[in-house]
């Protein structure tokens, strides 16, 4: 256990965080769709390998999450395998493990992929994994998230985090609770509290030990079509109050994803949480907040990969500091 619990901690050590590099396929053609570039293994290759190899990463990146396809593919000066190349940097590689979604009924998700993925977790972990994530989508609306979907999700991503640990990889346990909609700060206050506090019984119902695991969970905010946008205090004082509700002590770090906010907004919410006091290492995870201004600059073209890796890791740099309040 103790190999797990230094991962973890490495993960969400103070001052870096974690790159999610690990779009799907379909999602990375719709990014690269958005900037008119062609999607294929190997402009999606060269993408990543313009963002793994911007200098100096490694002083506020602790981990990167790798997609499948990434993770067998090579950087590209050296040759070595994306994992080797990761780790030869003190960068922890890490696999998005879920297979994605499928309907739990007509208005709500489940997380699909615990067939056969012990199997898969020991494969990762010997080509040089050390941690995987998984996503739980949670949706806010009418009716909905009903009792019984949040505990169908709490109980596969407990699942999952207890084959993980089986498998000496830390799992991050990420359950959004998406903030498409017009729901108001409360509601995405109660609906993530619903969550959390069923996401750790069920990590309780199955051993897992959580200072081995990284919460990876969405902040509290007004839904994006909510007439009223809660301030960055708000956000900052209501995600902490749903964080220490239902939160143990144990778990060493949150590392929140960013959902669709600002790059902005993420990271300055970032950073006013960080002026709280708590027990857990408070991090980012971040997927579009990192990438998005990165691949704009970048637009498919050889030529701006310079731009883009500046861009990059003045974003990286930000929320580095957000994460010690530094902003
Ligand atoms: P975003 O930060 O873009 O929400 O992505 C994080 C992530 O890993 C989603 O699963």
């Amino acid at each position: 256990m103790s190999e797990l619990h230094a991962v973890a901690h490495k993960m969400v050590k103070k001052g870096k965080g974690i790159l999610a590099a690990d779009e799907s396929t379909p999602t990375c053609t719709k990014r690269f769709a958005s900037i008119n570039t062609d999607s294929s293994a190997e402009s999606r290759n060269f993408y990543r390998n313009m963002l793994f190899t911007t200098e100096d990463i490694e002083k506020y990146i602790s981990g990167v999450i790798l997609f499948d396809e990434t993770f067998h593919q090579s950087e590209l000066s050296s040759g070595m395998k994306f994992p080797e190349y990761l780790t030869s940097k003190d960068i922890l590689p890490g696999i998005k493990v879920d297979q994605g979604l499928e309907d739990f009924s007509p208005y709500e998700k489940l997380t699909k992929g615990l067939d056969g993925l012990s199997e898969r977790l020991e494969k990762y972990y010997a080509l040089g994994a050390r941690f995987a994530k998984w996503r739980a989508v949670i949706t806010p609306g009418d009716s909905i998230p009903t009792d019984d979907c949040i505990l169908a999700n709490a109980k596969n991503l407990a699942k999952y985090a207890r084959k993980c640990q089986q498998a000496n990889l830390v799992p991050i346990v990420e359950p959004e609770v998406l903030m498409d909609g017009s729901h108001t700060i409360d509601e995405s206050f109660d609906i993530t509290s619903r969550t959390l506090n069923m996401v750790f019984n069920q990590l309780d119902e199955y051993n897992v030990s959580l200072e081995g695991i990284v919460l990876k969970p969405n902040m509290v905010l007004s839904g994006y079509n909510c007439s009223y946008q809660a301030t960055i205090r708000e956000v900052a004082e209501k995600t902490v109050n749903c964080l220490l509700r239902n939160v143990p002590p144990d778990v060493p770090g949150i590392a929140f994803l960013s959902g669709g906010q600002s790059d902005d907004h993420a990271t300055f919410h970032l950073n006013e949480m960080n002026k709280y006091e708590t027990d857990w290492n408070l991090t980012f995870s971040y997927g579009r907040a990192l990438q998005q201004s990165a691949l704009k600059a970048w637009s498919g073209k050889e030529e701006n990969v310079t731009d883009a890796q500046e861009v990059f890791i003045g974003k990286v740099k930000a929320n580095s500091l957000a994460t010690v309040a530094g902003l």
